[in-house]
Parts: C-alpha cells; sequence; structure tokens
C-alpha cells in the first residue's frame, strides 16, 4: 500500500516524520516514484572521451550502462541481459565495442543492440528476432554542461525544464571557462550506513553544519585565515524544483589559501563573470544538490557527488574531482590533492559529515527516537523570491530554505505518479 507522503512532511511547521529516514515500503515508494521517473546524473561525458568508451552507473538501484559508440553517440541502457537478467557488464569502465554475458553469452554492441547469441541456429531454431532482445534503453538522455542525465520516464519534462534556473547555477561550476570540466582520476565509491537523503539534504542546503561539524577540518586545512571566513556573507538559495545552492558573497573564498589556487581564481574572475554574467558578481554558489541525489561543491574540494540508494538505512557514495580543463597543469595538480584532503573517502570533511549522517539513520530505528520529527524551520518566513539571483534566498547566510524545498518536492513526487500537478 502506498503511504501518502503529504502526511511526512509539514512544511509550515517545518516538521519532517522521521520514519522516512527508516521505513521499507517508503523506501521502495521512493524508487517508484522519485527514482523511476527524475534526472538523474550518469556521468560526465570527459569520462568516456573515445568511441568505445564505456562506465557503468545507477539509477536508484537499477544498473545502468553508459557507452559511447563508434558514431560518438552516448547512450544509456539498463545493464541487464535481456536473457535471463544477469548483469552484463562488471567492469567499472573501460574501453570495448561489444559487452558479452557471463552467463550464457548473449552479446551486445555499443549500440545495446543483440550481435551475438551462441547456439543461435541450434538451439533456437534461428527463430530468435534478435533485433527485439536489445538492451533497454533508458527513456530519454541528455547532456548538459559535459554532465550526462538520464531518466527512465517518457513523460517526465525535458532536462532543462527539470532544471529549471538551477541550470545557470550549475554554470558556476562546470562552465566557469571556456571548455567547461574534466572530471579527473577514478569514481571513488564506499558505503556508508546512512539514508540517502540524509546526505542530499545537507548538500542542498546545510550551511549551518559547516563551521560546527566541520571545526577541526577547517582549523587544519586553512590555519591563520580560518577566522574571517567563520564570517562569510552570502544566502541559501532555491532556484526550484527540489533543487538547492549554498553560495558565499563576492568577498568571500572557500578555497583552501594556497597562493597558486588563490592567483588562479583572482585571474579568472573577470572571466568568469563575463561567461556568466552580472548575477556572477552578487553571490558565489558554494555548493549544492539537483534533486533527488546529485551533489557538488567548488572549494576546498571539487567533487561530483552522487548518493546511491541502498536500501532504506544504506547509501553508496560516488565521488569524482573535476577542474576548469583551462586551468594549468598546477593548478589542475593542487585541485586533486585539495579534493583528496578534505572531500573523498579519507577527506577530512567527509569523516565529519558521514558520522552524522549515519547516527541520523540509526536514531530513526528506535520506535521512539523515529517518532520526534526532524526540524527543519529555520529561517522561516525570513527567505523570498529575488529577482536579481532567481531563486528563493534566505535572508541570512544560514537557513533551512532549502530543506523545506527539497522535502516539499519530495512528497510532491511521492505523492502521484503524475508529472502535471509537480
Ligand atoms: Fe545473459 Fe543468459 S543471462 S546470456
Ligand atoms: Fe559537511
Amino acid at each position: 500500500m502506498l503511504t501518502d507522503a503529504r502526511q511526512l512532511v509539514d512544511i509550515d511547521a517545518g516538521l519532517v516524520d522521521r520514519s522516512i529516514f527508516n521505513d521499507a515500503d517508503i523506501y521502495q515508494q521512493e524508487l517508484e516514484r522519485i527514482f523511476a521517473r527524475c534526472w538523474l546524473l550518469l556521468c560526465h561525458e570527459t569520462q568516456i572521451p573515445n568511441p568505445g568508451d564505456f562506465i557503468s552507473a545507477y539509477m536508484g538501484e537499477d544498473p545502468v550502462l553508459v557507452t559511447r559508440g563508434q558514431d560518438g553517440v552516448i547512450r544509456a541502457f539498463l545493464n541487464v541481459c535481456r536473457h535471463r537478467g544477469n548483469r552484463v557488464c562488471r567492469a567499472d569502465a573501460g574501453n570495448s565495442n561489444a559487452f558479452i554475458c557471463a552467463y550464457h553469452g548473449w552479446t551486445y554492441g555499443t549500440d545495446g543492440k543483440l550481435v551475438a547469441v551462441p547456439s543461435l541456429k541450434e538451439a533456437y531454431y534461428d527463430e530468435l528476432d534478435t533485433s527485439k532482445w536489445g538492451l533497454v534503453p533508458v527513456a530519454q538522455l541528455d547532456i548538459h554542461r559535459g554532465l550526462v542525465f538520464a531518466t527512465f520516464d517518457p513523460t517526465a519534462p525535458p532536462l532543462l525544464e527539470y532544471l529549471g534556473e538551477m541550470a545557470w547555477y550549475l554554470d558556476n561550476f562546470f562552465n566557469r571557462r571556456e571548455g567547461g570540466v574534466e572530471v579527473f582520476g577514478g569514481v571513488q565509491k564506499w558505503t556508508v550506513r546512512c539514508n540517502w537523503k540524509a546526505p542530499a539534504e545537507n548538500f542542498t542546503g546545510d550551511a549551518y553544519h559547516a563551521p560546527w561539524s566541520h571545526l577541526s577540518a577547517i582549523l587544519t586545512s586553512f590555519s591563520a585565515s580560518s577566522a574571517s571566513r567563520q564570517a562569510w556573507t552570502g544566502s541559501v538559495l532555491t532556484p526550484g524544483n527540489g533543487h538547492g545552492i549554498v553560495a558565499l558573497g563576492p568577498g568571500d573564498a572557500a578555497e583552501v589559501p594556497l597562493p597558486e589556487i588563490e592567483a588562479y581564481e583572482a585571474e579568472v574572475r573577470p572571466e568568469v563573470v563575463q561567461r556568466l554574467g552580472e548575477r556572477a558578481d552578487r553571490i558565489q554558489p558554494l555548493f549544492g544538490t539537483v534533486f533527488p541525489n546529485f551533489s557538488f561543491n567548488i572549494g576546498p574540494a571539487h567533487t561530483i557527488r552522487i548518493w546511491h540508494p541502498r536500501g532504506p538505512d544504506t547509501c553508496e557514495i560516488w565521488v569524482m574531482g573535476y577542474v576548469d580543463k583551462k586551468a594549468p597543469p598546477r593548478v589542475k595538480e593542487l585541485t586533486r590533492l585539495n579534493s583528496l584532503r578534505t572531500f573523498s573517502m579519507a577527506g577530512t570533511f567527509e569523516q565529519d559529515d558521514m558520522d552524522n549522517w549515519e547516527e541520523v539513520t540509526k536514531t530513526a530505528r528506535g520506535i521512539m527516537s523515529r517518532r520526534i520529527p526532524s526540524n527543519i524551520g529555520m529561517g522561516q518566513g525570513h527567505d523570498g523570491f529575488s529577482e536579481e539571483l532567481m531563486a528563493r534566498a534566505s535572508e541570512y547566510r544560514i537557513s533551512e530554505t532549502n530543506h523545506r524545498a527539497f522535502y516539499h518536492r519530495w512528497s510532491q513526487l511521492m505523492s502521484t505518479d503524475s508529472w502535471e500537478n509537480c
């Protein structure tokens, strides 16, 4: 039976029922109504630059294979054999002109077509119509600023409509300079015992935790300038559709204070403002979430992160680093090192975050603890739509306005299988 999600989220009161971090039925409903419908990030196109390149991804719990065909076109399919459902490609990434299922040998091309079937003549008497048994493609795939998105829902709105004004905010991370960004290294993957929404809501707008949870990481990463970095200006912004951004003010900096990085940022600033327009001079987006589970940050780490759901109390975190394509080699190397030291499997900031997300999830297991709702009421009534920023913006730099936008969107999608009222 479906749960009425509107009963679980009270935006006006700023309360969220914490059973949503634990309940198995709600989790199944999320897989169906959120992960099988929303636009989800698969990868960045620089991870598969050449014909035949492929990378494994997930959409919810569904394994997905992303390929670049010999024709240069990027496609994505369920990574599920049409014979009896084995996962076809087991490699994380690579280059191949065919994918052979390990079970009975059905073989698929990079375009998903079934190209070979062992014993087709003898066992199937040549009666199997192979043209009907290719890999199942995603319903829609689109690429924005090199970010490859897909949805299983043919009725989902086009990607740019789904992103709305968030598309401009993404430019502040992935389109700052000509040529955009490139992903470096592989994908870090690890499992945390937390519900996927804990990190997603954190990255959508939790400026509150940064100077508290990350104090030791800030003190050890930033040393002398830490004090001034605690007094940043800026705003928490939601450009709509449940997406969220935490932004610094124009005079603030979040990069690790290394002379080469600071000099690079100062040098590229005019180019960024020229490319993105005056709005980029008023606000500096720092981190955010595209609903539901694609988050990103820029300073002190440059990472793309996907919060893959793996059950009500488990999340598989995928993290990859990115940097401006046009950045000089030394800046690229420093960006890589900063990202690893701060926001990676072993990063100092990441440790702080994971600990909180696990405990938030764990306490929701207790019958009594679960009855205590989550409080997302901070700054209620102290936010409003800003024409200048084209987003709902908080008056103060710390607010839970984006948490409310995230859970409003969550309850909307969970309550209907139509996009009409979403
Ligand atoms: Fe793939 Fe049989 S399950 S060939
Ligand atoms: Fe954090």
